[in-house]
């Protein structure tokens, strides 16, 4: 087996082949002067099973990806898993008004085009998966957010996710480390005010951290971390699987959050937790 890591995906890359004991395929990938990608994979991969990781985002990481696998299909290979660590455009996986693109699904029927196994990491909507005609696996970070909470000084004692939705993303958390979890609920208290609490736990004094998915513009986590430390939560610590950062969402979170932790699905300031392990378990299936 030999891994090929995408220019959005070097740090996964190389944790993952180190988790296989696989080797890591030299890949040059640049840009022309024009702003056009150029690949080229510098070692034989005739034989092999390989596995491309590489991040779809931005824009043109998704270029990159396409033509890395045009590379790779160069050679007589024995089968092409593709991981997708952050699925860029999964966000808009329905149309929301009449004439728009399902671009989850445009993405996704490029990408399968020559893979015979895709592997995301916490896609925002499972649902999207359907759109791939071949094996499909989604791997959940929050094993690994876990035990980063769990090798701190202070563990977290609540955790939190944002909205009723992804409630099954703070008890997963919360059943590894062996605590409450609940989610929060939006409270308007006047016409400019709306305020977010915990559905049943009260945080006062409390060490807690609230899970997502992804952070874009940082808005929920802010404003949620914002009325938790109202409400007396000792310390909260934001953590995400994809951590985006839209619009200097990072400089905003470090002002009102204690901590901020990402996965290596997007390589960042805050990647201190690798989702590797759950990568590998998923290639060796
Ligand atoms: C929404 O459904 C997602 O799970 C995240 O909660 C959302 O993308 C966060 O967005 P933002 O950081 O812009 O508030």
């Amino acid at each position: 087996m030999k891994i090929i890591g995408g220019s959005a995906s070097q740090m996964l890359a190389r944790s993952l082949a180190q988790e296989l004991g696989a080797d890591l395929a030299p890949t040059v990938s640049k840009l022309f002067p024009d702003g056009e990608c150029y690949v080229r994979i510098e070692d034989d991969l005739d034989g092999e099973e390989i596995v491309l990781v590489q991040t779809t985002h931005p824009n043109d990481k998704f270029v990159e990806i396409l033509i890395i696998m045009d590379a790779i299909r160069e050679f007589e290979i024995t089968s092409l898993t593709t991981v997708i660590p952050y699925f860029g455009y999964a966000r808009q996986d329905k149309k929301f008004n009449t004439g728009e693109a399902i671009s989850a699904r445009a993405m996704a029927r490029h990408i399968q085009l020559q893979s015979d196994k895709i592997i995301t990491v916490d896609i925002h909507n499972p649902d999207v998966l359907r759109w791939f005609d071949v094996p499909t696996h989604d791997v959940s970070g929050m094993p690994r957010l876990a035990e980063y909470f769990k090798g701190l000084e202070q563990p977290p004692e609540i955790i939190l996710a944002p909205d009723e939705g992804a409630k099954h993303r703070a008890v997963e958390v919360a059943s590894i480390l062996g605590c409450e979890s609940d989610y929060l609920k939006k409270h308007r208290i006047d016409g400019t005010t709306v305020e977010m609490k915990s559905k049943s736990l009260n945080v006062d004094t409390k060490r807690v951290a609230i899970v997502d998915d992804i952070i874009s513009t940082g808005g929920t986590i802010v404003k949620a971390t914002e009325s938790l430390k109202a409400q007396g939560a000792s310390s909260v610590l934001a953590a995400c699987t994809h951590g985006l950062y839209a619009n200097n969402a990072l400089e905003r979170l470090e002002k009102v959050c204690d901590s901020v932790v990402s996965t290596d699905t997007l390589e960042t300031a805050t990647s201190k937790v690798s989702v590797a392990k759950g990568v590998a378990k998923a290639i060796r299936k």
